[in-house]
């Protein structure tokens, strides 16, 4: 299966980037400090669908997901919405600095891929 490599050192603090893997785009997101406390100081367990920021991220600073809206598959605008993550602009779903859905139509947060991490490179894999 073909892999995607990602050279971490070239995304800046406060960035997105998207890569393509398998014809889909995933988002890459290195998070600041603040916007990691704020992930992790949601009240998680009254969203839409519960999940903790600490069970969507291997490391904290690296936000890696799946740039699919779970509604009917738009990609989601980064750096926007009311949640301070992503806004779908197909039918307004509003997703939070964890990708975690917070408003609008889709069901579920933004999905996770399969990914690791090689320390050694400084790469992620995915
Ligand atoms: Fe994203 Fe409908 S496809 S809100």
């Amino acid at each position: 299966l073909a892999k995607v490599e990602i050279e971490l050192a070239s995304i800046p603090e406060g960035k997105n980037v998207i890569v393509k893997w398998r014809g889909k785009p995933v988002f890459v997101r290195h998070r600041t400090q603040s916007e990691v406390d704020e992930a992790r100081e949601t009240k998680w367990e009254s969203l839409r669908d519960p999940e903790s920021d600490e069970q969507r991220v291997k490391k904290p600073e690296w936000l890696v997901m799946l740039g699919i809206c779970t509604h009917l598959g738009c990609v989601p605008i980064g750096e926007s919405g009311d949640f301070g993550g992503w806004f779908c602009p197909c039918h307004g779903s509003h997703y939070d600095i964890s990708g975690r859905v917070r408003k609008g139509p889709a069901p579920l947060n933004l999905e996770i891929p399969a990914y690791e991490f090689n320390d050694a490179e400084g790469k992620l894999v995915i």
